[in-house]
């Protein structure tokens, strides 16, 4: 099994949980020393469990492309990590920080490592990590790239993105599915976490361990490809793992969606390969 993102959160919860199961389990993060932290803690606990750490970050295509030639069998592949709220900040490639982790880089990385996971011919339990604040969020094409949005827009658009994966994949050895954590207090929710303090007082909110719980969840019941699950109560914000739902722009405007995001990676990636002099250019690509 690998995880992404598994030194920190609901990553390192469901890392633990699957050690815990008695998974051999692939941290895939992108701060060495942080994973190699998060590693020892889960081997202090259990000794004799298999957890390997492998470099992938998710901001530079050019990691996943190394990731990605030396892919290991594995049998679970969880996209779990995520950033939240970096306004201004970029990826390697250029983009905004939070659409080009979130999304460009689950896309290129899925893009990358599916065929492979195919053609191995293994069964497969694919699952992205989306958010309900997807449903919030609007997919406009020339602000795509913009930060104001980003979060809720990148999680829409790896809604439809799986999607597209499971109708792609659907008669394959390789099942897609999207978990969601609800609302769960982690160091991504860092920037609101005096206000989410104070909101749990009235209400309760997860703990990463329960909201990890979603990935077990979809192994134990294998339910239909495509479906979402995620937390029980207070419309997804809240519980115990159960199946819920996308929003309805989730299942729109797939094709386009998909499309544009080839060209704009494409059009990256050959002003990443001409000469410097080409660089200033970078800003108009998308
Ligand atoms: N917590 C919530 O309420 C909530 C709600 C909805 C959805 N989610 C989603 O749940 C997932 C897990 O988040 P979390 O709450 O557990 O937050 P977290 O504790 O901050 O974990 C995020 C993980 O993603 C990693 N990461 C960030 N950027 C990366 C990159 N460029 N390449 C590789 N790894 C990267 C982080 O690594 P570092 O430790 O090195 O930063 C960390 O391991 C995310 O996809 C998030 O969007 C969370």
């Amino acid at each position: 099994m690998l995880i992404t993102g598994a030194n920190s959160g609901v990553g390192f919860k469901t890392a633990e949980t699957m050690v815990y199961l008695g998974a051999a389990v692939v941290m895939a993060c992108r701060n060495a020393e942080k994973a190699a932290a998060a590693r020892e803690k889960l081997l202090a606990e259990y000794p004799t469990a298999k957890i390997s750490v492998t470099p992938l970050d998710l901001a530079d295509f050019s990691s996943i492309d190394a990731f990605a030639e030396r892919l290991p069998d594995v049998d679970v592949f969880i996209n779990n990590a995520g950033v939240f709220h970096r306004r201004g900040e970029k990826t390697k490639d250029g983009f905004d920080l939070v659409m080009g982790t979130n999304y460009l880089g689950v896309f290129y990385l899925g893009e990358k490592v599916l065929p492979k996971l195919a053609e191995r011919g293994r069964e497969v339990a694919y699952i992205n990590t989306i958010s309900i604040i997807h449903k919030v969020a609007r997919v406009n094409f020339p602000r795509f790239d913009d930060s104001r949005g980003a979060y809720a827009r990148s999680k829409l658009c790896l809604a439809r993105y799986s999607r597209y994966l499971a109708e792609e994949y659907g008669d394959s050895n390789i099942r897609v599915y999207m978990s969601h954590p609800g609302i769960a207090l982690t160091p991504i929710a860092a920037h609101f976490l005096g206000g989410m303090n104070a909101l749990s007082k009235i209400v309760p909110i997860n703990s990463a361990e329960k909201s990890s719980l979603a990935a077990a969840w979809i192994l134990a019941n294998e339910p239909p490809v495509g479906s979402v699950v995620g937390p029980n109560k207070l419309f997804g914000g809240w519980g115990y793992p159960k199946l819920n739902r996308t929003c309805r722009r989730a299942k729109r405007d797939i094709e386009p969606l998909i499309e544009f995001t080839n060209k704009t990676i494409e059009a990256r990636s050959a002003v990443s390969r001409a000469p410097a002099s080409a660089e200033g250019r970078q800003e108009n690509v998308v």
